[in-house]
């Protein structure tokens, strides 16, 4: 989703909206800086498997109903989605206890993350901006790209289509409001796509802080 290359193996990344993926797990165990937040994090895990087994089965049986309306260049075929989301699960919950326990995983909510300036090198973002369109409405969706560049110099966000495929018209949105504050966007091919057309991320990058010259730094 986020072409994560050898550049960002050192970076200090944020996972905006986690959720019960992996991601922050496997970062984590290659000995990789990550902290992800969401509002989910304040339940136990076991509560958290449950809500995850809930929704699974109406997604799933939804995928089933018209596997035509999914691209399946990545996940071959919606049983091969399913193993991979619950292995994804597993992976999560074999870590959640620990990290929260260290830290690296908040409960904490878009628009406003209990992080000083610039706490991290990279936000990644997926599945929750643009997708819940309908949901979250444009101010919100200024009001996250204010912060999340407020935390990190570069932000990237996946997918930008909404729920039922069709473009989201907050990308403008966003697009606007990281040009108001001297970021640079642009849209970028990623090698994953589930929903047809939906394999692009945007990668927002704002000027670096200006740093005090070096005689000064303490
Ligand atoms: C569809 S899941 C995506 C999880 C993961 N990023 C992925 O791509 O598999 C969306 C997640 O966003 C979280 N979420 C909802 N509202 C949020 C908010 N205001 N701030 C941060 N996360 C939020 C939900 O709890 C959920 O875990």
């Amino acid at each position: 989703m986020f072409l994560l290359g050898a550049e960002d193996y050192s970076r200090q990344i944020l996972d905006c909206g986690g959720g019960p993926a992996s991601f922050a797990a496997e970062w984590n165990a290659l000995g990789r800086r990550v902290t992800a937040v969401d509002p989910l994090y304040s339940l136990t895990g076991p509560e958290i498997r449950s809500r995850f087994d809930a929704a699974a089965d109406s997604i799933l049986g939804a995928v089933r109903a018209d596997p035509s309306r999914w691209g399946w260049s990545y996940h071959s075929s919606p049983d091969a989605l399913r193993d991979r989301r619950r292995q994804a699960l597993e992976r999560f919950l074999a870590d959640f206890d620990a990290g929260r326990t260290a830290q690296r995983y908040q409960t904490a909510s878009l628009p406003s993350l209990p992080f000083p300036d610039d706490a991290f090198d990279l936000v990644l973002c997926s599945h929750l901006l643009f997708l819940y369109t309908e949901q979250l409405d444009a101010e919100f969706h200024r009001r996250a790209t204010v912060e999340l560049l407020r935390l990190a110099p570069e932000v990237r966000l996946f997918p930008l289509l909404t729920l039922a495929g069709t473009p989201s018209p907050h990308v403008e949105t966003v697009l606007k409001t990281a040009r108001e504050l001297g970021a640079r966007a642009e849209r970028v091919k990623v090698p994953y796509e589930l929903q047809p057309g939906g394999n692009e991320m945007l990668r927002l990058v704002r000027r670096p802080v200006p740093q005090p010259p070096h005689e000064y730094q303490s």
